[in-house]
């Protein structure tokens, strides 16, 4: 597409009367009961895997939010970038390793952390919301006060990863109205150290603290499976004491989103989805299509 030709692009105005036909037609009037419910409600999306890695899921990703907002919701989006600190680290010389899932954090692994998702994956969001039409404003969990955090409980292996014990949305209350608020997970503690926060933990924090109507959780693989080697084995809708019962039998980076929808959803949040991030536009094909294509925790 020529630059300049913007008739497509969600960020321009259209160039002429397009052709608008049945089907279009019926995708909008799919959309308005849905849109009619969540008008003014909060929706905490966690946003990462393929959708955060790969350049044209990116900008499908942040016409999405913008469109959220634009239709009256309150998005409040959470990321974290493990892949691209790793990425970092290698380029910088400094050994990468993990413990039961964690990220072996000395003060130096840290640093680069916060370089890398404040100084990088999270400024390329915020301004790839500001040019869609929404202004954006990041944030890490020092900022406003947001996240107070405490090491985990292994630290003395894993060294400086955190977890949250509170959330101050007095922060997120203050910006929420004007700007969507892009959370990157670090934070800090009393004596100023900083810590690793895993993602869907805090979005998972942040959707309880702010008593959101929705959490929406990108990944890389289409939802929750029953068996995690058959992508077909999606578990479409499961109800979150379900989701407890099974917690200890789940492994991998499904985990903590699972135990973030449990906490979400134990928050006051009413539903929690786990989409495919590798799908354009599945932000907006879960909440406003009837065609569910993720996994949906119930109360
Ligand atoms: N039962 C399961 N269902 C789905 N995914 C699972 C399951 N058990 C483990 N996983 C793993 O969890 C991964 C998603 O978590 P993760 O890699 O941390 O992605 P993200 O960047 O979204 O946090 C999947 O790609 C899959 O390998
Ligand atoms: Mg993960």
């Amino acid at each position: 597409m020529d630059s300049k030709d913007k008739s497509s692009d969600i960020s321009g105005l259209p160039a002429g009367r397009g052709m608008l036909d049945d089907n279009n037609v019926n995708v909008l009037l799919e959309a308005l009961p849905y849109i009619r419910e969540f008008h003014g409600k909060t929706v905490v999306i966690k946003y990462g895997g393929a959708a955060m890695r790969d350049e044209s899921l990116r900008q499908a990703f942040a016409d999405d939010v913008v469109l959220l907002k634009y239709v009256g919701l309150n998005p409040v989006v959470i990321h974290g970038g493990g892949p691209e600190i790793t990425k970092y680290m290698n380029r910088m010389g400094i050994e990468v390793r993990f413990q039961h899932g964690l990220r072996v954090s000395d003060a130096e692994t840290v640093e680069v952390a916060k370089m890398v998702l404040l100084g990088k994956l999270n400024a390329d969001l915020v301004g790839r919301l500001g040019r869609a039409g929404s202004p954006a404003v990041g944030l890490s969990g020092e900022d406003g006060g947001l996240f107070e955090v405490a090491p985990v409980t292994n630290a003395e292996e894993v060294g400086f990863v955190g977890n949250i014990e509170r959330v101050d949305i007095d922060v997120l209350n203050h910006i929420s109205e004007d700007y969507i608020p892009v959370i990157a997970s670090v934070g800090s503690d009393r004596d100023g150290n900083s810590y690793n926060i895993n993602a869907d933990e805090a979005a998972g924090k942040v959707a309880a603290a702010l008593g959101a109507f929705k959490i929406v959780f990108l990944t890389d693989i289409v939802g929750w499976l029953e068996d995690p080697e058959d992508e077909t084995s999606r578990i479409s809708v499961t109800d979150v004491s379900a989701v407890e019962e099974a917690l200890d039998s789940i492994s991998g980076g499904m985990r903590p989103k699972l135990a973030a929808c449990v906490n979400a959803i134990r928050g006051g949040t009413q539903n929690a989805y786990i989409i495919d991030g590798r799908r354009p536009h599945s932000l907006l094909l879960e909440l406003f299509t009837d065609a569910g294509i993720g996994t949906m925790v119930t109360p």
